[in-house]
C-alpha cells in the first residue's frame, strides 16, 4: 500500500542512473510482503481445519473465536464444536489455549470476537442472573482439585449441594456417600484436603463436580501429576461414571495414554485454531504430520521447542 501511494505520488523520476536502485527496491518491498503473507499460511499449513463429522448434535460450539491478552493472541479464529453425550477431549500443545477454553465455557473470560454457544445459548450474552443459573449445569474440575483446605472431605463435596440446593441434610449425605463410594473414597470422609494424596484430591473433586448431576462436566488435565497406574485408574473412572450418567464430557490433557483409554471425540488444538477434529478412531487414522506426531508422542515431526 505504502508501495503503491508513493508511486501514484508522482515523485520526480530519478536520473536515470538509479532506475535500477529503485526498481530493485520495490521489487524487495513486493518480496516482503508476500513473504509475511506466506509466513501467515506457512504458520497454519498443517491446519487443515478438517472437521469428521459425528453423529451427535453440538452441545459446545466456538464460532470464529478471538481472545487476546495484551499483544498475546491466543485464540486466533477457533471454531470448535464438542458434540453432546460423549466423552471429548481436546489436546495440544502447552500454552495453546486450552484452558483459556474451558473459561471460555463457563463465562469466566468472553470472546474479544466469535461466540461460544452452550446448549444453544450465547455464552458472552448471557444475563449475570441467567450465567449463575447455567453454571448449575456445569461440573468443573479444576488442575488441583481445588477443594476447600478448611473443610473436610465430605464437607466439600456436600458443598454444591447446601449452595445450590434446597435438599435437607439426610438427602444430601445419601448423594455425597454415593457419590464418595463411586471415587473409592468412602472412607475418607473425614480427611482434610491436606491429609490426601494428589489421586485422591482429584478423586474427591470429581465426586464434587458430580453432586449436581451435571449437564457437562469438564475436565482440566484431570491426569496431570499422577502416576501413569493412578492416571489410568482414574480414565477408567471417568469412563464409568460416563457410562452411567452420560452427559457432555470435556477433557483437557496432553497425556496421548489418556485420549486413547477414554476420547470419543478428539480436538487437536494448536496456535488457537483446530489443527483436526472428530471421532477418536479418526484422528487417530489421520494422515496430518502434525496430528500424526502429537498423537503418538513423538519427537520428529512439526511441532519443535518454541
Ligand atoms: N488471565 C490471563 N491473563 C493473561 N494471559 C493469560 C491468561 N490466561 C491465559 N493466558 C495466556 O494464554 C495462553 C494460553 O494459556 P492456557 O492456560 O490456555 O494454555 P494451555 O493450553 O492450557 O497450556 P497448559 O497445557 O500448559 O496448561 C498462555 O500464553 C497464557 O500465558
Ligand atoms: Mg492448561
Amino acid at each position: 500500500m505504502a508501495y503503491d501511494e508513493e508511486g501514484e505520488a508522482g515523485r520526480p523520476e530519478p536520473p536515470d542512473g538509479d532506475d535500477a536502485a529503485v526498481q530493485a527496491q520495490s521489487q524487495r518491498r513486493i518480496r516482503s510482503a508476500e513473504q509475511a503473507s506466506a509466513s501467515e499460511e506457512d504458520e497454519f499449513r498443517y491446519h487443515t481445519g478438517t472437521i469428521h463429522a459425528d453423529e451427535a448434535p453440538d452441545e459446545i460450539e466456538f464460532i470464529d473465536v478471538h481472545k487476546s491478552f495484551g499483544r498475546n493472541h491466543v485464540l486466533r479464529g477457533l471454531n470448535m464444536g464438542l458434540p453432546a453425550g460423549k466423552i471429548s477431549m481436546i489436546i495440544g500443545p502447552s500454552g495453546t489455549g486450552k484452558s483459556v477454553c474451558i473459561k471460555h465455557i463457563v463465562g469466566l473470560l468472553y470472546p474479544d470476537e466469535g461466540d461460544v454457544i452452550v446448549q444453544g445459548h450465547s455464552v458472552p450474552s448471557l444475563r449475570d442472573a441467567d450465567l449463575f443459573e447455567m453454571r448449575k449445569k456445569f461440573g468443573v474440575l479444576f488442575q488441583d482439585g481445588a477443594l476447600f483446605g478448611s473443610l473436610n472431605l465430605y464437607d466439600n463435596v456436600a458443598f454444591p449441594l447446601r449452595q445450590h440446593t434446597e435438599k435437607g441434610e439426610e438427602e444430601i449425605a445419601e448423594v455425597v456417600n454415593r457419590r464418595l463410594r463411586e471415587v473409592g473414597l468412602a472412607d475418607a470422609n473425614e480427611k482434610m484436603p491436606n491429609e490426601l494424596s494428589g489421586g485422591m484430591r482429584k478423586r474427591a473433586g470429581f465426586a464434587r463436580a458430580l453432586v449436581l448431576e451435571p449437564d457437562i462436566v469438564l475436565f482440566d488435565e484431570p491426569d496431570s501429576g499422577l502416576d501413569p497406574v493412578r492416571t489410568a485408574l482414574l480414565c477408567e473412572l471417568i469412563k464409568e461414571v460416563h457410562a452411567e450418567n452420560g452427559g457432555c464430557y470435556v477433557v483437557i490433557t496432553h497425556d496421548i495414554m489418556s485420549a486413547r483409554r477414554v476420547a470419543e471425540h478428539i480436538s487437536v488444538l494448536w496456535k488457537g485454531r483446530i489443527v483436526e477434529s472428530g471421532p477418536a478412531q479418526d484422528l487417530f487414522a489421520s494422515e496430518n504430520p502434525f496430528v500424526r506426531q502429537f498423537l503418538s508422542g513423538q519427537a520428529a515431526g512439526p511441532l519443535g521447542m518454541e
